[in-house]
């Protein structure tokens, strides 16, 4: 057995920021202690702020068949060099991922990775069988709006019949075939997840479900609205489209409610000259989620407790992903260790995705990743990729648990609803909770 010690971690506990030593055995974390441990490795981390690795939910790592916009190896050295230490994969490849077969193909593709992975499956309406066969999935992914690839569907009895066999969807859903899930779903008593809200009318239709939907928004959404898209006509595409700032206000303030359950980055890589010759929807994002966050946490955006529920427990929690999203004994040591005085500005030729643009280019940023470490293995240190494969991610049968997990987030939702109306009355903002102090 394998022992490291990360030495001087500034972590959060009960929510405070304390000095602790973290000792490692092989993959996992053994024990959060106050007193130095021996250890074979020592790794001195010099009270960098210690939080567990991003969870991205929402990534398209393009392989296979799409592989000059990015493959699992660059996607994944991207993710680890941003703290993302595990991912799940978009299915809207070349072929798409919409039988087992496939599915089993793009296993073996994904063993390149560096971080963990997991994969959504797809349908373009007529897999039922495939569906119902496909083992250790996060979820099954229903396009019901045109994007990269042709998975789209749009006949809401197939929608129907797939929402009934499978464990667990993931939607692409806009506006008004938004809506049309949320009354589908809650007639079905169904819970899946929202992939990419984006607008005010969105969050308004979520508040007002019977039964809500799990809610993902993006980093771009967060941090860009339909400006740079004016000034970018080719760079700026994305699905959905980036929105008014009225919008990108409404989604701060449903995170602040509680609306909003993760943060995905919709990591969707196309070249610059693809970008700038044709119509391509996309943006590279897992180089940059942390650092935004980090850096929006700085200027009391968000607290750090709600970043990190929003990029790792809650992710963990939503798709059940075993023995990940904690950082406690007994976890995965999937970390990523973070300098708070480091200000950089976004250089996208520098970036590990293939994907050499940013629409946060030249953004001043306080707050970067410096270490991760992925099943224990340091994989990416002070810029620079350690290439050590990763895992695949065990998600764990979800009937029982999604149903009580069903009660309580309906408890939480009425409640910040409640709690919303009940401010609005008293013509006051909802104040967001304060946290920690850095
Ligand atoms: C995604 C892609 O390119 O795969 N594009 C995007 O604009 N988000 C597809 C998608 O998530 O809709
Ligand atoms: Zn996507």
């Amino acid at each position: 057995m394998k022992s490291t010690l990360l030495k001087n971690c500034r972590i959060l506990q009960e929510g405070k920021l304390v000095r602790r030593h973290i000792y490692l055995e092989d993959s996992k974390i053994a024990y959060i202690s106050e007193e130095i441990i021996a250890a074979d490795e020592v790794i001195d981390l010099k009270e960098l702020l210690v939080i567990p690795g991003m969870i991205d939910c929402h990534v398209h790592f393009r392989e296979p068949g799409l592989t000059q916009k990015e493959d699992f190896l660059s996607g994944s050295m991207a993710a680890a060099s941003g703290g993302v230490t595990s991912i799940i994969d978009m299915p809207n490849t070349l072929p798409p991922t919409t039988t087992v077969q496939l599915l089993d193909e793009k296993r073996k593709l994904a063993e390149k990775s560096i971080v963990n992975y997991g994969f959504h499956f797809g349908t373009d309406g007529d897999n039922l069988e495939e569906i119902k066969s496909a083992k250790n999935i996060a979820s099954v992914k229903i396009y019901l709006n045109a994007t990269t690839g042709n998975l789209c569907v749009t006949d809401f009895g197939k929608v129907e019949r797939i929402m009934q066999a499978a464990p667990f969807c993931a939607l692409h859903a806009e506006e008004q075939s938004l809506q049309e899930a949320i009354s589908m779903a809650s007639r079905l008593n169904k819970r899946f997840y929202a992939a990419h809200i984006s607008s005010a009318a969105e969050i308004q239709m979520i508040k007002k479900a019977k039964k809500r939907p799990f809610v993902e928004v993006t980093p771009h959404h967060l941090f860009l609205d339909e400006s740079y898209l004016q000034g970018n006509p080719m760079l700026g595409k994305v699905k959905p489209l980036l929105k008014a700032k009225k919008d990108q206000e409404a989604l701060w303030q449903a995170i602040k409610n509680g609306i909003v359950d993760t943060i995905g980055t919709d990591h969707a890589p196309h070249l610059a000259e693809e970008k700038l010759s044709q119509e391509s929807f996309g943006f590279p994002g897992v180089e940059t989620a942390l650092p935004l966050l980090m850096d929006a946490m700085q200027r009391d955006l968000i607290t750090l407790e709600k970043a990190i529920e929003l990029t790792s427990a809650n992710p963990a929690r939503i798709f059940q992903i075993s023995n990940k999203g904690k950082l406690a004994e007994g976890y995965d040591a999937d970390l990523v260790a973070i300098d708070l005085e480091m200000e950089k500005e976004v250089k996208a030729s520098g970036f590990f995705s293939k994907s050499r643009w940013s629409p946060f280019e030249g953004k001043l940023l306080k707050g970067w990743p410096v270490y991760t470490f992925v099943n224990g293995n340091l994989v990416f240190s002070h810029g620079k990729i350690h290439d050590i494969k990763a895992k695949e991610l065990l998600f764990e049968p979800r009937q029982k648990k999604i149903a009580q997990e069903g009660a309580a987030q309906e408890a939480a939702s009425q409640e910040a609803a409640s709690q919303e109306a009940a401010s609005q009355e008293n013509g006051k903002p909802v104040e967001q909770d304060k946290g920690v102090a850095l």
